[in-house]
């Protein structure tokens, strides 16, 4: 079923996209839709009338591909999966023109590209919700998986510090917007030529983070202590000059240590051990990086289901 023009269609391009209490509506839908899960009970909302989401992969993906093919399917809906490589995208056709094409067949679009520029434009030009599947500079449904990991292990995020240890990229940006709204403090520490971008993520106020030199300090009193890829997709030819310039930002046992005794440890995955984290730290008893992963899909679920049938309770 494909959607007549909306004179406002949701979009979620960023984190600051949705408000701090229909995130609190999300989290409590996606516990909903995760219980259903895990009691093996049917729950297919997109069943009749059918719904198709499209999903558009100009860069690699395990996790995203799975949880939001494998989410559409168990809510009754279907999917149709692109490549830069497989469509026109690749052959330059328009990124405007391939919105106003989609769009009209199915109803819901994620997409997985590189500047944040392109998803913007392809939403513009949509006439269905189009999702932020990964952006160079964001990666939205990430961070919503890694709160409401928190959330089922801690309780309430707010007022919370979280240590962020690598480099300032898409998640970093992410994470910073997520503190803004929901009222935490991200410690970031990364090497210098690698800082976050608090302008870029509109940050309006800057008590919610603070930068730190030492990622050991970073980590002091820390809640939860999170890391990424030093190498983010789209920044290969940069790998070496990374390796040598991230070397002291490997979350380890000594960082762990630094931060509350009961704090969690995340990592969005794919992870290499001995780089970014230990292995010590990642298979180690505060990771929770199975769990972090597995939410992707029970977020993402409740996230289409916010954007296509609004709010159910
Ligand atoms: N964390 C994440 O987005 O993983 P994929 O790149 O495997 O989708
Ligand atoms: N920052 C990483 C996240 C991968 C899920 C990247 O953009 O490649």
């Amino acid at each position: 079923m494909s959607a007549a023009p909306a004179m406002t269609i949701p979009h979620y391009l960023q984190f600051k996209d949705l408000d701090a209490a229909t995130y609190a509506y999300l989290f409590e839908r996606a516990a909903f839709i995760k219980r259903k899960f895990k009691a093996v009970e049917k729950y297919q909302p997109f069943a009749d009338p059918d719904r198709t989401l499209a999903m558009i992969f100009e860069k690699a993906s395990t996790r995203t591909r799975v949880s939001f093919e494998a989410g559409m399917y168990q809510m009754g809906g279907s999917v149709v999966h692109l490549t830069t490589g497989d469509s026109q995208l690749g052959r330059a056709e328009p990124i405007e023109d391939s919105a106003r094409v989609i769009s009209r067949m199915v109803d819901l679009v994620m997409i997985r590209t590189f500047e944040q520029s392109k998803i913007e434009a392809f939403a513009a030009h949509s006439r269905v919700p189009v999702i932020n599947g990964l952006t160079n500079e964001f990666h939205p449904c990430q961070i919503l998986a890694d709160i409401f990991t928190f959330i089922e292990r801690r309780g309430s995020i707010e007022g919370k510090v979280v240590a962020w240890v690598g480099d300032g990229n898409n998640m970093a940006n992410t994470w910073l917007q997520a503190a803004e709204l929901l009222g935490f403090t991200v410690h970031v520490s990364t090497p210098s030529g690698y800082e976050v971008d608090p302008v870029l993520a509109g940050i309006r106020n800057p008590a919610c983070y603070k930068v730190f030199k030492d990622p050991l300090e970073a980590c002091a009193g820390a809640h939860l202590v999170t890391t990424d890829v030093w190498t983010s997709m789209g920044f290969e030819a940069e790998n070496e000059v990374r390796r040598a310039a991230f070397k002291r930002w490997c979350v380890d046992e000594d960082m762990m240590r630094t931060a509350q005794p009961d704090a969690l440890f995340m990592h969005c995955l794919p992870a290499h051990r001995g780089e970014e984290v230990s292995a010590e730290v990642i298979d180690g008893p505060q990771s929770v990086v199975w769990d972090e992963a597995e939410n992707r899909m029970h977020v993402q679920k409740a996230l289409m289901e916010y954007l296509l049938l609004g709010r159910l309770a």
